[in-house]
């Protein structure tokens, strides 16, 4: 079995990573001190890329070996501000993490999958973030969602699981001030994640 986790340096693709036993395991990030730890750690192979580009993601599929039975795509970006003081830069960097990779992936991931392979992408709970500030993630999310509805009508016989948790206590919230109460461990939605991938398959996996 082979795997790829994309933003596996972040909180929730880490701990998917570190939770994965899997014979092959193939982790990309964009920072290469965190990426070639981790996969030293794990004995898995790094890919470095930015999701934001279409051209790294061609070039990070041609660069591994196929089929892949899963993708994991847990890659994304908060970056709150109000619309009135919206900034191009942060604009891009939460679609780019949040929408234009996951798209990129799709577009050269899914041939490579093997028949009955699956993909999961991390998305978010329209209720928890229809809150201030967060338009641009929210819209982004939604857009994902969209774009994957589409993805299975054009890729039957693969599963593409929407993972939905509730706030999780990782970095992202750097980028927002604080922590929300009660945010659920990271390991607690890779372990959801994970015992999914040994089920039926199912388009959306609400973690709680
Ligand atoms: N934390 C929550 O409360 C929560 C709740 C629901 C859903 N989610 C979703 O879960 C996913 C994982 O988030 P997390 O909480 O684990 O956040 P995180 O710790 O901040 O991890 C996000 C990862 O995405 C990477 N990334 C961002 N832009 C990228 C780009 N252009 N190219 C390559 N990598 C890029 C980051 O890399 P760098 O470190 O290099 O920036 C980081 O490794 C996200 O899609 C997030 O929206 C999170």
């Amino acid at each position: 079995m082979s795997t790829l986790v994309l933003g596996a340096t972040g909180g929730i693709g880490s701990a998917v990573a570190r939770g994965w036993k899997d014979d092959r395991l193939w982790l990309s990030g964009r920072d290469d001190a965190k990426l070639n730890a981790l996969a030293a750690e794990l004995g898995a192979t790094p890919l470095r890329a930015d999701l934001g580009y279409e051209s790294h993601i061609k070039t990070l599929f041609a660069g591994l070996e196929t089929p892949l039975d899963t993708v994991v795509y847990a890659a994304g970006s908060a970056y709150p501000e109000a619309l009135n003081a919206a900034t191009p830069d942060a604009v891009r960097r939460v679609w780019n993490a949040n929408y234009f990779g996951a798209l990129w992936v799709l577009k050269y991931g899914l041939p490579t999958l093997a028949a009955g392979g699956r993909m999961y992408f991390i998305g978010a709970r329209p209720e928890l973030v229809t809150v201030r500030g967060f338009s641009q993630y929210a819209a982004s999310k939604a857009a994902l969602s969209s774009l994957l509805q589409v993805a299975r009508v054009e890729a039957r016989g693969k599963t593409l699981t929407l993972v939905l948790p509730p706030a999780v206590e990782t970095a992202l919230w750097e980028q927002v001030g604080r922590t929300p109460k009660g945010a659920m461990s990271a390991e607690t939605v890779a372990g959801a994640l994970i015992a999914d991938r040994a089920g039926e398959g199912q388009a959306e996996l609400k973690v709680d």
